[in-house]
Formats: C-alpha cells, structure tokens, sequence
C-alpha cells in the first residue's frame, strides 16, 4: 500500500503561446467551459483520494491564490511553491522534494485536460509497486510532445519533442513518481530549449534500473498550449454537459434546445436562439436578437444583444454586439466589441451563376 500518495500540479511557464491572453494572467487560469482549467487537474486528484497537493507557481500568480485558496472548498490542503524561472517541468518536480517528505506523488500539469481522471494510474502504480506510471495516448503530430517506445509491453524509450517519432504515442501530462524520480533529475543536464526535461529523467530512471509502467489512455485528453486546443477542449468538455433541469421564467421568443446550462441570476430578452451544447454564466444579459451555437461558453456578467456567435469562449464581463456572426473565437474579460452600424442588411448579397454550388 502507498504512503500518503501526494499531488503536484504544474501551474508555473508563461503560456507564450496563448498571448495576448496571458499576458497579464495565468494560463492555467483561463476557462474551459466556465471552469479555470486548473480546476479540472485538481478535482481529478482530490476524486483520487489525494488530501496533500503542491502547486507549482511562476511570476504569473495574480489572481490565482484569489481563487483556489488553501484548497478547502476543494477538499484538499494546496501548499504554494514558487518557481520563479521556468527551468522545465524536472524542475518543478525537483522543488518540490522536501513537500513530498520521502512519499509517491501524482504530477499533473495544468494545461491538460483528461477524461477519465487519474484513478487509472495510481491503481497501475499501487498494484504493480512500479517507480514511475506514465500516460500515454495516440497523437496525430506525435512530434509536439513526448514520445514513448513500447516493446514487449514495456516502456522502452522516451524521447522529448522528436523530429521523427518511433512511435505515435505521446506521454500526457499525468505521472505517478516514487521519491527514485528526484535521483534521476539530479543526473540529467538542461535540454536544448534550456529545461530540464521530465522526458529525460524518466528515461534516465529507466537506465538506473527504475521499474516504469504506463497506461494507456482511453478517454479525451488535451493539452491546451494553442488557442485551437483551448477551443478544443470546450467542446470536449461541453460534449459532456448534462442537461440542467431549469426553472427559468423565458419570454416567449426565447427558445433554448439542446444542452443548455444557464447560470443564476442571467436574464433573457426578446428573441433569442441558443442551441446546445451552451453554457452560459451567472448574471449575463442575453438579448434581443440573439444567437448562441453549439460548443460556447459564455462567461459571467456578460451582456449579447444583436448578437450571433458559435464554437467560442466568451470569457466574464464581456460585452457582445457583434450584429455579424462571431465563430472559432476567444474572447478575454471585459472586452467590448460592438458593431458601428446594426441597421446595415445582415444578409449576404450573392449574385450566383448557374449550377453553382455556396456554402455560407
Ligand atoms: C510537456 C512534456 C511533454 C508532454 C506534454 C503533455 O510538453 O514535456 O513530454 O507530452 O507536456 O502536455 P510542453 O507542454 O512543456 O511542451
């Protein structure tokens, strides 16, 4: 039986990819389906049966203590650990040793977002007494994240990022580790992209003889570094939305069908179309003339009127008036965006030939 198995969830790197959006805030913090994304990591350890968790910070922390506290509205304890330099995720790891007092632990990163929860590793790793569980799922560009060998139903190799892949197995941001992991670290050097590499030290655990099993992922997982995986992992976790049983007083123009989960407090006016899956926030103001398709989230306190908009994050306080119709966008908080003239015809005018064929 393990000993007070521990969390650690990587929440530190500047999240380059996704400017402007975080600029200013933490990446881990953005919303996936009105949830910030860190949530997700941490629920899954908790659901896990994990009390103790660590979370690694950069400078990037506005705003993050704010929000998940000390961890009691979770259920857990949450310790802060600073990493002021993102020196890669080994690093992240190694700061944390004198938390993990001698114990196993289960690394999550923050950026992804899984499925199934981490129950499936940490069961691998009690029942086989293993040094080290990965995750590991088929990847279309295997060559965006690390890739593992298998041979035999073992882990052969792991290699970070590899221009060609001996496999399209790529290594998902969960690990379970057992204190071996921090001797490994100690004796690998700085990668080319000047980190050290979570890759690198299990391959080196391998060669000191470390007993490492993986898992295989069957569920959705997603690691959100781009602002099409943000979209992504919307829909994924809006394709899961269990439909809300409301009592919400409409006007007789409004029509909601689908999955559609409205917050308290939101208001609607005038005609309206929201077609599921559709999760709207607390306190928003939705109407007149109004459309909301499948796969959006809209965030807190925001107001839509003239409005159409599908297959977006709308994130809190934002104010929408698009007349034109908005897809495949994020939309940070507190943006306004307003369209000069609402009167102008909407509509396309098409002049079109014979035997033509438009998809508008
Ligand atoms: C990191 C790991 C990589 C893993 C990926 C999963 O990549 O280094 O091995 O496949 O997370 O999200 P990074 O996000 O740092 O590029």
């Amino acid at each position: 039986m393990v000993k007070g198995l521990k969390g650690l969830i990587l929440a530190g790197g500047h999240g380059t990819r996704l400017r402007p959006l975080t600029f200013t805030g933490n990446k881990h913090l953005l919303p996936i389906a009105n949830k910030p994304m860190v949530f997700y990591g941490l629920e899954h350890l908790r659901n896990a049966g994990i009390k103790d968790i660590a979370v690694i910070l950069g400078p990037l922390r506005e705003g993050f203590a704010e929000l998940v506290g000390n961890g009691s509205s979770f259920g857990v304890n949450l310790t802060y650990i600073e990493q002021p330099i993102p020196l890669g995720l080994a690093h992240a790891a190694l700061i944390s040793k004198d938390f993990m007092y001698g114990d196993p632990f289960i690394m999550y990163l923050g950026d992804n977002l899984l499925r199934d929860g981490v129950l499936p590793f940490k069961r691998k790793f009690e029942r086989e007494k293993l040094d080290c569980v990965i995750g590991v799922s088929e990847a279309k560009d295997p060559t965006r994240f690390g890739v593992v060998e298998l041979a035999n139903g073992k882990v052969v190799s792991l290699v970070e990022k590899p221009k060609h892949p001996k496999s399209n197995l790529a290594l998902v941001g969960v690990y379970v580790f057992g204190p071996k992991i921090f001797e490994a670290i100690s004796k690998i050097k700085p990668s080319a992209r000047n980190e050290l590499e979570i890759t690198e030290a299990i391959q080196q655990l391998i060669n000191d003889g470390g007993k490492v099993g993986f898992e295989k992922v069957t569920g959705w997982w997603k690691d959100t570094g781009r602002p099409e995986d943000l979209l992504e992992a919307n829909q994924l976790v809006l394709s899961g939305l269990q439909p809300q049983s409301y009592d919400l007083s409409l006007p007789p123009d409004a029509i909601l069908t689908g999955n559609v989960v409205v917050g308290k407090g939101t208001k609607f006016s005038g005609k309206v179309r929201v077609l599921g899956p559709v999760i709207i926030g607390d306190d928003c103001v939705i109407g007149p003339e109004v459309y909301i398709g499948p796969y959006t989230s809209i965030g807190d306190k925001s107001v839509l009127d003239h409005a159409e908009i599908e297959n977006s994050i709308v994130m809190s306080g934002v104010n929408l008036q698009s007349g034109k119709r908005v897809t495949d966008s994020l939309i940070g908080s507190s943006s306004v965006i307003k369209n000069a003239d609402l009167s102008l015809p909407r509509g396309y005018k098409l002049i079109i030939g014979e035997r033509s064929f438009a998809q508008i």
